[in-house]
């Protein structure tokens, strides 16, 4: 299996900046749900996993003590550094599967949209759990198993002749890498079923507190209508879990 740095191929990330400046999914909908799900972190430690361009590490800086954002991109931890700083941030340059390498705990390990590039999903679970003090919280989300599971992504919508429109999906069972275009040919996300990551999180000794699968509003769907297909099926999945006694 290959770990992959897409986000410094350089047509990938000016698209991928493009797409982020204008009404977007992160905005509308996988941002605000992941924002209520945020627990108190006034004076807490913060690792943020996968960070890119560092807008929530940013956010999170007006409250917690201390923030570490890691991306496994230089170019998008320079566009953090440059617009996202703060005197409390530190952004590194890390691969998520190797957070043995951070050498102290946090309250809160956050990560927006990134595990779905986790080759080895346990240990970056275990190395979570381990880096996360008594009563810390894991709290990430990632692409919907049922997004990642086809392994053709071609024209997964379709219509039949009373113009009901239905989501193509297969593969489900079948886990591992999945190779789709975003931008660019080949990029690489991990399918994992949705047993394996709530087996994972609970193996590695957490309690999950939530999951929650993000539906867009009326107002959101009027921002952007492409929102519409969310209510179809999710794009996104959340988890919340904790580190108890
Ligand atoms: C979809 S972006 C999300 C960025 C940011 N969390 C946000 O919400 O704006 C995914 C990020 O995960 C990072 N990433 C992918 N694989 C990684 C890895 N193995 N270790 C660390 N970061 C990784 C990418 O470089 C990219 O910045």
């Amino acid at each position: 299996m290959s770990r992959q740095n897409i986000f410094d191929d350089p047509y990938f990330f000016s698209s991928y900046q493009e797409l982020r400046s204008g009404k977007n999914f992160n905005e509308l909908l996988e941002q605000p749900a992941m924002r209520a799900l945020l627990p108190d972190i006034r004076g807490k430690k913060v690792l943020d996993i996968g960070c890119g361009s560092g807008i929530n590490c940013l956010e999170f800086s007006s409250q917690a003590q201390r923030v570490l954002g890691i991306d496994i991109s230089t170019k998008m931890l320079m566009s953090a550094m440059k617009e996202n700083s703060a005197p409390n941030i530190e952004y590194r340059l890390l691969d998520m599967e190797k957070l043995d390498e951070i050498d102290e705990a946090f309250d809160l390990i956050y990560s927006s949209l990134a595990f779905h590039y986790a080759v080895d999903f346990p240990r970056l679970i275990a190395q979570c759990f381990s880096h996360l003090n008594r009563g810390g919280i894991l709290l990430f989300s990632q692409e919907h198993p049922i997004t990642t599971c086809s392994v053709n992504t071609e024209s997964r919508y379709v219509k039949d002749e009373e113009g009901n429109v239905f989501f193509k999906m297969a593969d489900y069972q079948a886990e591992g890498e999945r190779h789709i275009r975003w931008f660019v040919d080949d990029v690489i996300h991990q399918h994992r079923k949705l047993e394996t990551i709530i087996n994972t999180l609970t193996a590695a000794g957490f309690t999950i507190q939530s999951c929650t699968e993000p539906c867009p509003d009326r107002k959101a769907i009027r921002q952007l209508p492409r929102l519409a297909n969310e209510l179809i099926k999710p794009s996104f999945i959340i988890f919340k879990a904790v580190k108890g006694d």
